[in-house]
């Protein structure tokens, strides 16, 4: 028995993200949290011939608690996407404020539930998160994960466009470690399960780096004003809650990037620090997931020279990403 939640269920994500995650055989409740149209949307999922009861709640008469009642897992796409006008900052605080007073509410409700955030900007919204959980005195960091699947799917899928086989792409796998924004995106392509054409010059692996790390705005620019990424995103979200379900029901071995604190290793991520030669609380690496979340944080390995200085190049950006968005809510005490 599973209980999935997705809260922010009637946006661009959070939709197909849900219908997703109806699809899914292991899910048996799915309930389905946003300001506007959950009744709709989980009226509609409802007719699916698929094992989920589905439950769509709004934020009148305790819908969030009613959302959040049992849940196993708790899927966070809640916030504004990228648009014209909307500078980073607007951004930050519209969705600092919304992942704060979800949190909030996972920690009163659903405090042992595995969280997985979407909203961006993921560098900040996952320390947040993790605030509030301290807060409340229920912080676990194996159960908290920030999404960056859409970063590993698109380095699948870019790998096989440069080897001209899309047919690869579901079996193409490439690290992406780091964070989830720009810089801080650090596809590990020597690492790439299919090799990169024989005659790839350092300029062409730059410029696919660079698509990785910016393929965001590709879709931010086709849709137009209209938002950014919503389908590849729902699509990466119901990948990554899917690894989660399975190693919550015993299933071994399952390893994914993930964005999280380091503290989730029974290590507490030594050997990760020591790869990278400095202090850190969160970061992007390929995560074992296991029953209790995160197994262990496995080891980057062998870096080349110029994966080296993208790693160097994130860690400033992602600090300041970190400390944002602790002091966001150590600052609204
Ligand atoms: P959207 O605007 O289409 O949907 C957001 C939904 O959140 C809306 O239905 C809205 O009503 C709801 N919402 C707003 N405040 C809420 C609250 N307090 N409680 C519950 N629901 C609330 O936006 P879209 O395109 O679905 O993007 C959502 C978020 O995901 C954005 O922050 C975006 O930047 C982020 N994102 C993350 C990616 C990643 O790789 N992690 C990729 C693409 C987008």
């Amino acid at each position: 028995m599973v209980k999935a939640v997705v809260l922010g269920a009637a946006g661009g994500i959070g939709q197909p993200l849900s219908l997703l995650l109806k699809t899914n055989p292991s899910v048996t409740e799915l309930g389905l949290y946003d300001i506007v149209n959950t009744p709709g949307v989980a009226a509609d999922l409802s007719h699916i011939s698929t094992p989920a009861k589905v439950v769509g709640y709004l934020p009148p008469d305790d819908g969030l608690a009613k959302t959040l009642q049992g849940a196993d897992i708790v899927v966070i796409p809640a916030g504004v996407p990228r648009k014209p006008g909307l500078t980073r900052d607007d951004l930050f605080k519209i969705n600092a404020g919304i992942v704060r007073d979800l949190a909030t509410g996972i920690a009163k409700t659903a405090p042992k539930a595995f969280v997985l955030v979407i909203s961006n900007p993921v560098n900040s919204t996952v320390p947040i998160v993790a605030e509030i959980f301290k807060q409340h005195g229920v912080f676990e960091p194996k159960r908290l994960f920030g999404v960056t699947t859409l970063d590993v799917v698109r380095a699948s899928t870019f790998v096989a466009e440069v080897l001209g086989d899309l047919g690869k792409a579901p079996s193409i796998s490439v690290p992406v470690v780091g964070g989830h924004s720009g810089v801080t995106i650090v596809p590990l392509l020597s690492q790439s399960s299919a090799a990169l054409p024989s005659g790839f010059a350092q300029g062409d692996l730059e410029k696919l780096t660079n698509r990785i790390q910016y393929g965001g705005d590709e879709v931010v620019k086709a849709k137009d004003g209209a938002g950014s990424a919503t389908l590849s995103m729902a699509y990466a979200g119901a990948e990554f809650a899917s690894k989660v379900i399975r190693a919550i029901k015993g299933e071994k071995g399952i390893v994914a990037p993930t964005f999280v604190h380091l503290a989730s290793d029974p290590a507490g991520g030594e050997a990760l620090k020591k790869e990278i030669g400095k202090e850190l609380e969160y970061f992007s690496a390929p995560v074992e997931l296991g029953p209790e979340g995160v197994a262990s944080i496995k080891p980057l390995g062998k870096l080349t020279d110029y994966e080296k200085t993208l790693v160097e190049a994130a860690l400033p950006e992602l600090a300041t990403n970190v400390e944002k968005g602790v002091t966001f809510i150590s600052a609204s005490k």
